[in-house]
């Protein structure tokens, strides 16, 4: 895709630069126009074409699955958000008192407070740190016989720090544990392989790196875990024989569509399958390649100011599209507030600003960011 295109793809506000995908991404153009298109559509034939946009909402299933390299969209299950997912599993699992689920130190609140709410059922959650030299040990290092899931964020939101998930996943296959991922950081920006970190569940919203709306989000079950989980909800839409509306008996739905317990989002999903088809057709290696070169621009800018330290960790191998700093003479929310009146929409997160460009973000606009700082 050329510069020009990809340029049409997000014809930013020039009085602003946006520098929080890690918060809510803006919609790229051909997003913005497949709502307004489906808005049109109900406007003048309502719901004719149904069948239509049943087969959007397939496409978009084909396109989660791709992204996280699911060998089928059997898997695939469309909920509201992240928290919707974790709920799904967290209420889905019959825990005994005593049972442990492992988390880490510094995830985002629904990582934490849905594992939390199970303290009522007698079941410990763990915090495992992130500090030190191995971040991933660490967490191996609490998995005692007492764990029944591990659940992490594939990058922590506030530090942008990328955990290596094939080591977590061998060391849950090993003990028999579950594996959660909260992929919301990372899907739409990373690379992710969901059968090399061999996850049973993989969460992730929309309105990120994905680029799409909030409310709809991907939700990943793996077929060993899929009759592991207990539904919670029910409608005409989880069961096998979905539209067979005079049928009295119902049987649960095979895949994860018995997940889905009624009509879905279907205008999220004509938004998110466009805005899916544009980071597909630029490539996901290529976004990654793109988006780790903003970062690199962003650190470099940064540290040669001389006023500034990083709170992301620069040693580690894999990079997220997270930078997360600090100006040594400036409270972070001060400079927050500086910044948000410059005109720099960022976050103040991870004990600094974090700004979190997307694979287009044009360099002279990173760098004019550093420059408002
Ligand atoms: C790691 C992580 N998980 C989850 C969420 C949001 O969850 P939800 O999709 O339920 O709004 C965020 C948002 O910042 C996040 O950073």
């Amino acid at each position: 895709m050329s510069k020009l295109l990809l340029e049409q793809e997000f014809p930013q506000d020039p009085d602003i630069i946006y520098l929080n995908h890690a918060a809510v991404a803006p919609w790229p153009k051909r997003t913005a126009e497949a709502v307004q298109n489906f808005a049109t559509e109900n406007l003048h034939r309502g719901a004719a074409d149904y069948p239509s946009w049943l087969k959007t909402e397939q496409a978009l299933r084909g396109k989660l699955a791709q992204l996280i390299g699911a060998k089928s969209t059997r898997n695939i299950a469309l909920q509201k958000n992240t928290s919707e997912g974790l709920s799904a599993i967290a209420y889905g699992l019959d825990w005994q008192p005593g049972d442990k689920i492992v988390i880490t130190d510094q995830e985002f609140p629904s990582n934490r407070i849905v594992w939390e709410s199970l303290r009522a059922k007698g079941v410990e959650v763990i915090e495992a740190s992130l500090d030190g030299e191995d971040p991933e040990q660490n967490i191996v290092a609490a998995l005692d016989d007492s764990v029944r899931l591990l659940s992490v964020s594939s990058v922590q939101y506030g530090t942008g720090l990328v955990l290596d998930l094939e080591p977590l996943g061998q060391a849950c296959g090993e003990r028999d544990i579950l594996f959660c991922v909260d992929a919301i950081q990372s899907i739409g920006a990373l690379p992710f392989d969901v059968t090399e970190c061999q996850a049973d569940f993989v969460v992730a919203d929309g309105h990120k790196w994905m680029l799409g709306p909030e409310g709809l989000a991907l939700f990943y079950v793996s077929d060993r875990a899929m009759d592991r989980l207990t539904l919670n909800q029910y409608g005409w839409h989880m069961v096998k024989e979905r539209g067979n509306y005079d049928l009295k008996s119902w049987e649960i739905a095979d895949d994860a569509k018995r997940f889905e317990c009624g009509s879905p989002n279907m205008i999220g999903a004509y938004a998110l399958n466009a805005s899916l088809g544009l980071l597909l057709e630029y490539g996901l290696d290529q976004v990654q390649q793109d988006l780790m070169g903003k970062v690199k621009t962003l650190e470099e800018a940064l540290l040669s100011r001389g006023d500034i330290e990083l709170i992301t960790r620069t040693d580690r191998s894999a990079r997220s599209g997270i930078i997360t700093f600090r100006q040594r003479d400036i409270a972070p929310q001060t400079l927050f507030e500086h910044l948000k009146n410059q005109g720099v929409v960022c976050a103040c997160r991870g004990g600094g600003i974090r700004f979190s460009p997307h694979f287009y973000t044009p360099d002279s606009a990173l760098i004019s960011a550093v420059e408002k700082v």
